[in-house]
């Protein structure tokens, strides 16, 4: 599995249920990554999304111990509902996609997916945001991980952040 995040300089990903600042750019970025693939989603992420709804053109996969959310996906396309990590993990070998679906958050679904995952592309964005509740585990040497790649810089609503890519030693 590979995990696909935007993160600014002390790793923190969200406020108040949302993204720290709308990039334009790491969305289509996000978009082109993912599509046609599979993602992996918590509740709390769905429901940030325009109207509740999973993105189309993939396969999303929300991790959820809520029967009543269960219920209000039935039938619905290209999206299911796993109850545990383990749901999860046996969903990605039926798909034969354990190699290649995507951790995309939040908070609680990095920290117990980041195991599984052996490539993280972090969209790094060079500030730090006051107020932010949501934080991925820190990716360095240390604990096991190599940045492989960066992209240059790019400027969008008043920020500065590149496109990088960490790999599992
Ligand atoms: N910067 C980024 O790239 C990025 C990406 C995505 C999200 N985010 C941000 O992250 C924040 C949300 O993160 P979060 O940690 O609060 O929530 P989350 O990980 O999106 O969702 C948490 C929910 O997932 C379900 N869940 C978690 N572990 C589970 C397990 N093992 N088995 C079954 N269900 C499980 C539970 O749902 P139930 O309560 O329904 O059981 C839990 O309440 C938002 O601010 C969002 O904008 C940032």
């Amino acid at each position: 599995m590979k995990a696909i995040v935007v993160a600014d300089e002390n790793w923190a990903i969200g406020k108040d249920g949302g993204l720290l600042i709308h990039l334009p750019g790491d969305l289509k970025y996000f978009k082109e990554k993912t599509l046609g693939g599979v993602v992996v989603m918590g509740r709390a992420t769905l429901e940030s999304l325009p109207g509740g709804r999973p993105l189309p053109g993939r396969e999303t996969i929300v991790l959820s111990r809520d029967a009543k959310l269960r219920e209000r996906l039935a039938g619905q396309e290209n999206v299911s509902v796993a109850g545990s990590v383990e749901e999860l993990r046996d969903e990605l070998v039926r798909r034969g996609m354990e190699d290649a679906a995507f951790a995309a958050g939040g908070e609680q679904v990095y920290r117990q997916l980041l195991p599984m995952c052996d490539e993280v592309y972090v969209t790094k964005i060079a500030r730090k945001f006051e107020g932010a509740d949501c934080f991925f585990p820190e990716l360095s040497e240390e604990n096991g991980w190599r940045l492989t790649w960066e992209d240059e810089p790019r400027q969008e609503n008043g920020v500065s952040y590149r496109f990088t890519v960490y790999k599992r030693k």
